[in-house]
């Protein structure tokens, strides 16, 4: 299989909603619904990656999106180190063929060499997204904590949030001798 990561642009919204619609019909995955995917939605998130974030799309053969992700730094100095607000989608045709891992590891090095550098990936997943859950327990990510309740179906049932972070590089500890 033919598979490019590359940067997101503008350009590409309309298939990156093609996407994320695709994704979000089927429960479970993205938080999102279809109908919360809407163009503005996307602009932003599209327009956030690109001002002081990560944002990459999986491209197949005849330059098709097929997966997208994308994170920001939180604009706070205290956790300018940090990237957040993270959420990965893969068309539902192409999923369990490593295009969701390419995406984090090319998101994990377009966010060392930003500038200042990225040293800590976070994101939420739900605790019933168990295939999700193990994704990211292999590519590094770490259980940090557990949100109760934090998601809300439209039958009334609650599903927690799991917390999870990843240390990019080592750190020097502080207020410690
Ligand atoms: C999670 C997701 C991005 C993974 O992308 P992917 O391209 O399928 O991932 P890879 O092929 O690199 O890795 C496969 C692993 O992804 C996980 N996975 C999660 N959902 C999957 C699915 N529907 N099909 C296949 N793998 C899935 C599994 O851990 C799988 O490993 P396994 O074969 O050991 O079970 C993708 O399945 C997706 O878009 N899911 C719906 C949206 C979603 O859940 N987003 C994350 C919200 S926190």
């Amino acid at each position: 299989m033919s598979l490019a990561i590359r940067p997101t642009t503008m350009e590409d919204a309309a298939a990156v909603a093609a996407v994320h619609r695709a994704t979000a019909a089927i429960p479970g995955g993205i938080a999102r619904r279809p109908d919360e995917i809407t163009d503005a939605y996307i602009a932003r998130i599209l327009g956030e990656a690109l001002a002081d974030g990560v944002g990459l799309v999986a491209v197949a053969e005849g330059g098709v999106v097929i997966g997208e992700i994308h994170a920001v730094r939180i604009p706070v100095r205290l956790f300018s180190h940090v990237l957040s607000d993270l959420t990965v989608a893969v068309h539902p045709d192409w999923r369990g063929r490593g295009v969701g891992s390419a995406l984090f590891q090319a998101l994990f090095a377009a966010a060392r060499a930003m500038d200042p550098a990225i040293v800590r990936v976070e994101l939420n997943a739900g605790a019933g997204n168990a295939g999700a859950l193990r994704l990211y327990e292999r590519l590094g990510f770490r259980v940090e904590g557990r949100l109760e309740r934090r998601g809300r179906f439209p039958d009334g049932t609650f599903e927690d949030d799991i917390a999870m972070g990843l240390i990019l590089s080592p750190s020097p500890l502080r207020g410690r001798v």
